[in-house]
């Protein structure tokens, strides 16, 4: 469980444009949670909501219910694939071949309640970057 008062996004809403990555996302709980509490600091700035992007991949596209609390705000992409066949590195390279990412990205990889297998594949695509 993620306590809430354990998510400090003050030092996340700077300059620098940012990417966050949820895997083994299913309904995009931990993704709506931080988009909240960014929305909740950044107030209404477009120019910070445009800076931050959020990426979403599972294999079940059947939960996407959460998504659209966000989509407005953040630019958000989200994939149905295996986390086993995600290429974090080709995923951003294309991202940015299409004007949708600019070069400079901090990257934050996050995921909730994903088994060992996921885990296990979602360590190995982030250090193969
Ligand atoms: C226990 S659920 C947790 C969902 C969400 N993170 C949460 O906290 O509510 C695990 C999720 O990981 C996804 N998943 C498991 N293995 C996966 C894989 N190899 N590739 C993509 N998604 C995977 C499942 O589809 C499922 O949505």
């Amino acid at each position: 469980m993620v306590e809430k008062k354990h998510l400090d996004v003050g030092n996340l809403t700077g300059e620098k444009n940012k990417l966050f990555i949820e895997y083994g996302a299913g309904r995009a709980g931990l993704s709506s949670f931080a988009a909240e509490k960014l929305k909740e600091h950044i107030q209404d700035d477009k120019s910070k909501e445009k800076s931050i992007k959020f990426m979403i991949i599972d294999r079940d596209t059947r939960r996407r219910k959460l998504d659209k609390t966000f989509r407005d705000e953040f630019e958000t992409f989200r994939e149905k694939m295996d986390i086993a066949d995600f290429n974090l590195e080709a995923f951003i390279s294309h991202l940015q071949e299409e004007g949708k990412l600019v070069k400079q990205n901090e990257l934050y990889c996050i995921a909730k309640h994903l088994c060992g297998g996921a885990t296990d594949l979602s360590l190995c695509s982030i250090l193969e970057r």
